[in-house]
């Protein structure tokens, strides 16, 4: 029998997710039996949270709310708990529109990240242009204040909000805050403790997901320097902007592994993904595979519900469209939660089957193997011939390391060509995959 199929599939770490290169479209389906059908739900099936930035103004939006009260399971006030939210004049404090957000999650079930206590950004006028020691106790003051007012109601807190600079210099960024000296953070997470310790601490920033950049580095050493000296740091939080000029990095696993190394918990604060289609839908399931992978990644949070309600809605960069219908990146998170358990008990093997376009009578199936941190097997078999040749693309950074039960070879870093060797129709190999944990493509032919 001759199978005909339409194209080389790039095939995804879940069966039911298919991204075909032709029609360059991810098939939406319904989750297998069993899974769970909300990202809450789905999330919480590892420990794991959900959530998402809510704007107080948009809570009378039934689409909005439905759409809030069904998937997410943690809250972040997207601007109404800020320096100029809540203390718009010095010593006076306004909690109106950030409980109104709090009350709302907490009526339903949901947690809340509070953000942001400390930062150079959106502070009230007042403030802005004080300095010195008036500013380094007003900063104290406020993050007393509104830590101590949330008292028990938070389950992190983002203490100090974007500190390092960007480029190369991998310092603190400028402000009116750091001038004020470079203990300025440390004083703020004392604070913070000593007003809510049952609160985690975090430190929040963006463009701190790429290992190698010298600002994720920066990040690094303070945290590093933090725990030796006992400062109360409990979580590290990667806001997660990304578009075509800062992409998903490679190696986003190996950055939130060595954070989480150092005895924080990490999570993705502020995520959102500029794009559409299938290459969005692949992005968001890398991002959410990354977290999977580092047992202290506790959850991530989409910056919006609607890409309407995006702080950069020109760019699509969330989950549902305008009208709140899942995306196709809605559907690959939910399909990479489902999957995914975390380190310690990887997911078990999950099976896709591609076919040669050519309809040369071959079909190869990939399934997943065993998981480490830095490398995973996988295994192809073929039906329908015993004189197959199959082509493995993998895609950089990975490598095939090893193969058995087949003979194989190399035509370039990303392609092998696998023949029988005897062994039957089942062949194996392990890929280190350098934080991208993308399965390979497969396809087949007869030889
Ligand atoms: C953004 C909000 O989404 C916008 O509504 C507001 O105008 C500006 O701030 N990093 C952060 C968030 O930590 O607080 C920012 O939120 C986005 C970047």
């Amino acid at each position: 029998m001759t199978l005909t199929v339409k194209s080389v599939a790039r095939v995804s770490l879940v069966s039911t997710l298919v991204l075909a290169a032709a029609g360059a479209a991810v098939l939406a389906a319904s989750p297998a039996s069993g899974a769970a059908s909300t990202l809450a739900a789905a999330a919480q099936q590892s420990g794991r949270y959900f959530g998402t930035a809510v704007a107080a103004n948009k809570l009378g939006d039934s689409t909005y709310t439905g759409i809030l009260n069904r998937e997410f399971d943690m809250v972040t006030a997207e601007n109404e708990m800020k320096m100029d939210a809540t203390e718009p004049n010095q010593g006076q404090f306004s909690y109106g529109n950030a409980d109104r957000i709090v009350n709302q999650a907490r009526n339903q079930g949901k947690r809340v990240r509070g953000h942001a206590l400390a930062w150079h950004s959106q502070q009230p006028g007042w403030m802005q242009n004080m300095s010195g020691t008036a500013l380094r106790n007003a900063m104290l003051n406020h993050v007393t204040q509104v830590a101590t007012y949330y008292r028990g109601k938070i389950y992190a807190w983002d203490v100090v909000n974007e500190a390092f600079a960007d480029g190369s210099s991998g310092g603190r960024r400028d402000s009116n805050l750091q001038r004020t000296g470079n203990d300025w953070i440390e004083a703020a997470f004392r604070a913070a403790r000593a007003a809510d310790p049952g609160a985690k601490l975090c430190y929040n920033d963006y463009n701190t997901d790429n290992w190698s950049h010298a600002k994720t580095q920066g990040v690094y050493r303070m945290v590093q320097d933090f725990k030796s000296r006992g400062v109360p740091i409990d979580c590290v939080g990667f806001q997660a902007h990304f578009n075509s000029g800062n992409p998903v990095p490679s190696n986003y696993h190996t950055t939130l592994q060595n954070f989480a190394a150092l005895g924080v918990d990490v999570q993705i604060t502020e995520l959102d993904i500029e794009g559409s289609g299938s290459t969005q839908a692949q992005q968001y399931q890398g991002v959410t595979q990354a977290c999977l992978a580092v047992a202290r990644c506790t959850g991530i949070t989409v910056w919006g519900i609607r890409d309407t309600d995006s702080w950069r809605a020109s760019g699509t960069p969330l989950l549902f469209d305008g009208s709140g219908n899942k995306k196709a990146a809605y559907t690959s998170v939910l399909n990479a939660l489902n999957a995914g358990t975390g380190t310690t008990t990887p997911p078990t093997s999950t099976t896709t089957t591609t076919s040669n376009p050519g309809g040369g009578g071959c079909t190869a199936t990939y399934s997943e193997g065993e998981k480490w941190s830095d490398r995973f097997n996988g295994q192809v078999t073929v039906s329908g011939t015993d004189n197959w040749i199959v082509t493995v693309t993998v895609s950089s950074p990975q490598r095939i390391i090893a193969t058995w039960n087949t003979s194989a070879s190399w035509d370039s870093a990303n392609v092998m060509t696998a023949r029988p060797n005897g062994s039957g129709n089942t062949f194996g190999f392990t890929i280190m995959h350098g934080g991208n944990w993308n399965w390979p493509t497969v396809s087949c032919r007869v030889a």
